[in-house]
């Protein structure tokens, strides 16, 4: 079975990315054949700072593998060193229809969000992420909630071309976590925690323990007092109860009935005292890496090598089929 996903490198990664996607990943790796990619050319659909970009793409990588993606059981690799991803990218719009693109509500989103720069890779996005997860014949694709239309219309095009041109791709599915798939801001519960909006609405990865506890101490919570799961009537709460379970292991029910008749106040604490001890781990691992640089370029080279074999050869084949040489 084969996993293909990634990730824009676009700054901090937060908890959110973590629950919603890597933590999955890092399950995945020792049970399928798992490709991760840090794709470089996705971020370049908002704006950024091509000054940083360099930097954001190794800080990226070093979370993979502080995070414990393993090298050794996986490929990863950054999405530009690998040309088929825009050459495919390329072909797949010939048979993509503009109004599956213009009703995506990522689209909608950013469009939104940065009127000044409404550009045609914005919109191409999906068809640039079709052509990542296709290229490598992927089954499984795991991801946050917000990026499954992506995924579906990455179906919708391998199931056109298939049908016009001649089987040529796999049709992948999307893998999505039950709790975790969409992690809310601490800020505002009923909007997806977000490494773009305010720092204080999310948490990064390697944050320190002092930020971390100031973070969740001043996380919004909902009138009441009782410690209950309930997205709709309690979407702070149920937010945070979701963190927890993900990151200590116990059940929603067991951490329920763990803080039952205690305050909100006893159950942040707790809280970010898991935090603070799951993501000391991290912090260690990154702080061994950032001494071994050449390290992880090595790494991504080796990925970018593997990555190409197998792209190419599925890059072949749909040239082929559409009649190119
Ligand atoms: P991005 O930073 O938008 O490239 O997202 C990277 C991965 O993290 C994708 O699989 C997203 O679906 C996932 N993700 C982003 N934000 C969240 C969130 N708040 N909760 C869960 N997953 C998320
Ligand atoms: N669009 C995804 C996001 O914003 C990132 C991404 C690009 C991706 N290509 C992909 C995810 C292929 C899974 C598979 O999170």
């Amino acid at each position: 079975m084969r996993v293909f996903s990634g990730i824009r490198p676009t700054g901090d990664i937060h908890i959110g990315n973590y629950l919603g996607a890597i933590k999955n990943w890092v399950n995945l790796q020792d049970k399928a054949d798992c490709i991760f990619c840090i794709v470089d050319l996705h971020a370049l659909t908002t704006p950024y700072k091509a000054k940083k970009l360099q930097k954001n793409i190794f800080d990226l990588a070093v979370t993979y593998l502080a995070a414990g993606l393993n090298p050794k059981r996986c490929i990863f690799f950054v999405q530009s060193q690998v040309k088929a991803h825009v050459e495919l990218a390329w072909l797949l719009s010939t048979i993509t229809p503009l109004g599956e693109l213009q009703r995506m509500t990522q689209f909608k989103e950013k469009s939104t969000k940065h009127p000044e720069s409404i550009n045609a890779g914005l919109l191409n996005y999906p068809v640039l992420m079709a052509a990542d997860i296709l290229l490598y014949q992927t089954d499984i694709v795991p991801v946050g909630q917000d990026q499954k239309q992506h995924v579906e219309l990455a179906r919708t095009i391998a199931r056109k071309f298939n049908q016009r041109f001649g089987k040529v791709f796999k049709e992948p599915k999307v893998q999505l976590q039950k709790i975790g798939a969409k992690i809310m801001s601490l800020q505002n519960p009923n909007k997806k925690m977000s490494k773009t909006d305010s720092p204080a609405s999310y948490i990064g990865l390697f944050e320190n323990p002092r930020e971390i506890k100031q973070k969740i101490m001043a996380a919004m919570t909902d009138s009441g007092k009782e410690i209950i799961y309930n997205p709709s009537r309690k979407p702070g709460i149920s937010n945070l109860l979701s963190i927890y379970s993900l990151f200590s292991g116990k059940t929603i029910k067991q951490i329920e009935k763990e803080f039952k008749g205690k305050g909100y106040a006893q159950f942040k604490k707790s809280l970010a005292q898991v935090l603070i001890k799951s993501l000391a781990l991290f912090r260690e691992k990154r702080k061994e890496l950032l001494k071994n640089r050449t390290k992880v370029q090595k790494i991504l080279e080796n990925g970018a090598k593997k990555a190409q074999t197998i792209a190419n050869s599925t890059m072949e084949q749909a040239k082929k089929r559409m009649g190119l040489n």
